[in-house]
């Protein structure tokens, strides 16, 4: 393999060691954690005096079940049964509390890109990106939320009835995001979830934790006491408990549908959970043979490999008609050769180190399972491994056997497999236990629109002749079967975290009286046709 650039970052994106890891955030103070701490280590290394070394980035919290618990009951108080302050708060108040914490965080974008960057090793570019994001996707919820109430300020009238409907919230929320994206995935359930007014209890992941740090104050400032808590410690620690109270109404988590199942089991009361889950995902690119070759290498690449693959949108079975398949492996590599790997901070740089070395080794058993049953490395350094940098390793041909086949990578590998009929693909992906998104690549709509018809069934968003994605963060993304549960997106996240809620009443004089009074005296928050423009 080329050798690495193990280098030295510039001033602008080196994190000095980030002193504020062991805070927490609960019932409006942050307090510093005596406890037990871990060491974060970058999966970066730098030569220091002739030896290679991680850089230690800083040392979190491992709280215990009693910080946890009063983690629940400060959020408990805050919702307090519906009658709480932020629960019973105006949209304009609620948005008012979003928009000075908006203003706060843009102000440590910085800080927290050169964490982001340097914690899982995410490119400079993609991490400012990733912040950016957030922050654009926080703009717009507020946006939707304005257009949310106007449309439900009015009064509707059928069968002897009027009522009005509006969204109200379920309780209390415990959001965890995953690693890839800790910030923004993080951001994308407990931004709407607030803003429906349901107080938060956010328990950072494990890698990414730190970058979430720079806003423990920003939100103290901004929002009421205990609407927001910010935790972290190992899931069995510090989620069980929560969970196991029965006292949460809303799980919104992002990892995997093994967790997640746990996570649901273990509520007593099941039914008063409400869950909208991101999940697994083995998204296939189809490319059939009539599909314009230089496009699509190029998609499959980007879909393949942004991130290292490290994103549940990202292309993890590559399905390529036969008759093609050699000349779009020999491009595919080709193209994969140019990419320069080496250190996040580093511009233009687009393959990293993985988050940790475990990372590596499952990468690797990828690999040693398929070439066993007789796939074989066809690029130029595939699977080659320095530290926590792994080269990607396209494999070929990949079948049923081998474990790329069904499993979910997560990760620098890209397996490839020959077709010769489109079919083969859509009982693939009849039999496989995910169904988030697919790529097709061609050009005759015939095929095509067969295809799609296919595919609709199957997942829930087709890409023709693009990569999968979740943005723009205004369409739906979703999922079937065990890639998830509920829809994201700017405006059906204000849905998913919010029950539909009528008064209503017989048409008589009598209640239009009363109810104008109510209205016009405004005795009640949510009976009322005031609306922000
Ligand atoms: O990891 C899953 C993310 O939701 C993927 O988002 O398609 O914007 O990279 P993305």
């Amino acid at each position: 393999m080329k050798e690495l650039n193990w280098v030295k970052a510039t001033p602008q994106r080196d994190p000095v060691f980030y002193r504020e890891g062991s805070k927490y955030l609960v019932g409006g103070e942050i307090r510093e954690w005596k406890g037990d701490l871990f060491e974060i280590f970058s999966p970066v290394f730098e030569k220091r005096e002739g030896n290679f070394q991680q850089r230690l980035l800083g040392r979190c919290s491992l709280l215990n079940c009693d910080v946890a618990k009063e983690a629940l009951t400060a959020a408990v108080k805050a919702y307090d049964n519906g009658h709480g302050e932020w629960p019973t708060a105006t949209v304009a108040k609620r948005i008012h509390c979003t928009e000075k914490f908006l203003e706060k965080m843009k102000e440590k974008r910085m800080d927290i890109a050169q964490l982001l960057c340097w914690e899982i090793a995410k490119p400079w570019a993609d991490s400012l990106a990733e912040v950016d994001r957030t922050i654009d996707y926080a703009w717009a919820t507020i946006e939707a939320l304005k257009d949310l109430d106007r449309q439900s300020s009015g009064f509707v009238r059928s069968s002897g009835f009027f009522a009005q409907i509006r969204r109200s919230p379920y309780g209390v929320a415990l959001c965890m995001g995953p690693y890839n994206y800790p910030l923004n995935e993080t951001f994308a359930t407990l931004i709407p979830a607030l803003m429906m007014g349901n107080p938060v209890i956010v328990k950072l992941p494990r890698l990414g934790m730190l970058c979430n740090m720079p806003l423990l104050e920003a939100f103290a400032d901004s929002f009421p006491p205990g609407v927001i808590n910010i935790i972290s410690g190992e899931g069995s620690t510090v989620v069980t408990p929560i969970i196991e109270s029965g006292q949460i109404d809303l799980l919104a988590f992002i990892g995997s549908a093994k967790v997640a199942n746990l996570l649901n089991q273990r509520h007593p009361r099941p039914n008063r959970l409400r869950s909208v889950l991101g999940l697994g995902a083995k998204n296939v690119g189809i490319v059939l043979k009539d599909a314009d070759l230089e496009m699509s290498v190029k998609e499959c690449l980007q879909g393949a490999l942004t991130f290292n693959g490290q994103r549940c949108t990202a292309l993890k079975l590559l399905f390529v008609h036969r008759s093609i398949a050699d000349e779009f492996i020999e491009k595919f590599c080709e193209s994969l050769d140019a990419l320069k790997g080496g250190m996040p901070f580093e511009d233009g740089v687009a393959l990293t180190p993985l988050p940790e070395k475990a990372a590596v080794e499952k990468m690797s058993q990828y690999v040693d399972d398929a070439i066993q049953k007789g796939a074989k490395i066809r690029n130029k350094y595939g699977g080659d491994m320095d530290r926590t940098y792994f080269h990607p390793a396209v494999l070929y041909p990949v079948q049923e056997t081998m474990r790329v086949w069904t499993e979910e990578q997560f990760g620098p590998v890209v397996p490839i497999s020959p077709f010769d009929d489109p079919n083969e693909v859509i009982e693939y992906l009849a039999r496989s236990p995910f169904g988030q998104q697919a790529s097709l690549f061609g050009k005759d709509s015939l095929t095509l629109g067969k295809l799609i018809d296919a595919l609709v069934n199957q997942v829930c968003r087709v890409n023709l002749n693009t990569q999968c994605r979740r943005g723009p963060d205004t369409f739906p993304f979703g999922g079937r079967k065990d890639s998830a549960e509920g829809t994201l997106s700017v405006t059906d996240a204000l849905r998913s975290f919010s029950i539909r809620t009528v008064v209503a009443a017989k048409n008589s004089e009598e209640n239009f009286k009363i109810t104008r009074s109510i209205v016009n005296g405004r005795t009640s928050q949510f009976l009322s046709t005031d609306y922000l423009f």
